[in-house]
């Protein structure tokens, strides 16, 4: 009984000494674990007369309860006491600045996108959109292109293997002017509506990718001519460039969808803008470094493509024109080569991109970045 008493003193004396987790754990090891003193005093128990058992038993247990709640409460102490340490050690500088957060940016085609539905909006166009796995039907027959048609050679078109559910054959669109038929299937007489969207095209070269952007415009109504057509070009490129002195030059050409057609180009020359890249302008047709950009096709729409679109060709008319986006892109903001656009390169993002606060607004300048 002494000796369970000594026991008791001594570990409750060390116990107390230990100053670290490490040399708390070495004590519970010692008289608790396996081979420790206080396990192996239980263990005599086994061989002892039932009589000696009743007796000795639960002097024994409280020994072993004795040491474990002495260890716990140790155990507990210093772990509050590293914890105050801590807090009284490390300090939040609030007043540092933030770490610098990754920010993505807005691709300059989607920024021009924008910048287009925003004019067009002021004009009373909706935007419309169209799938970029198309039908033949759409993408060509309806736009006056039958089978045998040698238009159809010019698009380069990718095919799909498989048929589509209607037994036609399906293809990438290769411009966005089926969503004109689409649109006019689906909405009748009198439309307005601007379609942005991809496009697919087998063609590879600086100013060829084979997806690029387009935005389709398409207004039909009753008495339109090409009054219509060239005035709204105008106020557009002009509110685009934010420029009065865009200069346009309008060839006629051909679409088998629109009869008549005209090709418009602008005006540009080599300046250097703010980040040293060039420039359009306008107005500048004699500077020494000045060009023509091939920009849009348009004209009235055919009455054909009309008629196959649902409605009375003799009681609605329309224009329509497709841009390339991309195009307005490298011009307004001074990038040559396209297919840098679709690098992904984060280098390119960064200098090119935009903030997603430089929303477009008429207000403030569509163009919002100087
Ligand atoms: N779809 C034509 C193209 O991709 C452009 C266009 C659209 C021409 C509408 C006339 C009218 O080249």
């Amino acid at each position: 009984m002494a000796e369970l008493n000594t026991l008791e003193t001594e570990a409750r004396t060390r116990i107390a000494a230990a100053d670290d987790l490490a040399s708390l754990d070495a004590l519970r090891v010692e008289y608790l674990g396996k081979q420790g003193s206080v396990s192996l005093l239980l263990k005599t128990l086994g061989k002892m007369s039932p009589e000696e058992r009743q007796e000795k038993g639960p002097t024994i247990q409280a020994l072993r309860q004795a040491v474990s709640d002495t260890l716990a409460d140790r155990k507990a102490a210093l772990e509050q006491a590293a914890l105050e340490a801590r807090l009284a050690s490390e300090r939040i500088d609030l007043s540092l600045p933030a770490p610098e957060a990754p920010k993505g940016s807005v691709h300059p085609v989607a920024q021009v996108m924008d910048e287009l539905a925003e004019i067009f909006a002021d004009m009373g166009f909706s935007v419309a959109t169209g799938p970029e796995i198309e039908d033949d039907w759409h993408n060509f027959t309806a736009l006056n292109m039958p089978e045998s048609h040698p238009a159809r050679a010019m698009h380069d078109t990718f095919y799909f293997p498989d048929a589509g559910p209607d037994g036609g054959r399906m293809l990438l669109r290769t411009h966005t002017s089926p969503v004109q038929v689409r649109s006019m299937k689906a909405h009748g007489a009198p439309l307005r509506i601007i379609a942005p969207g991809r496009v697919y095209r087998s063609d590879s070269d600086a100013t060829h990718t084979p997806m690029f952007h387009q935005v389709e415009g398409l207004v039909i109504d009753r008495n339109i001519h090409l009054g219509h057509l060239k005035w709204t070009l105008e106020t557009f490129l002009k509110a685009f460039f934010e420029r009065e002195d865009i200069v346009l030059r309008l060839r006629p050409s051909y679409f088998p969808f629109t009869e008549p057609s005209v090709e418009v180009d602008v005006g540009f020359a080599i300046q250097n803008g703010p980040k040293g890249q060039t420039r359009v302008l306008g107005g500048s047709g004699d500077a020494p470094e000045h060009g023509w950009m091939e920009l849009l096709g348009s004209g009235m729409v055919n009455r054909r493509v009309i008629e196959m679109s649902g409605l009375d060709p003799d009681e609605w008319q329309g224009f329509a024109f497709g841009v390339g986006v991309d195009r307005l892109a490298m011009l307004k903001y001074g990038m040559d080569d396209l297919r840098a656009f679709f690098d992904g390169d984060v280098r390119w993002l960064k200098h090119y991109g935009f903030s997603a606060f430089d929303q477009p607004t008429l207000s403030a300048g569509v163009g919002a970045r100087a």
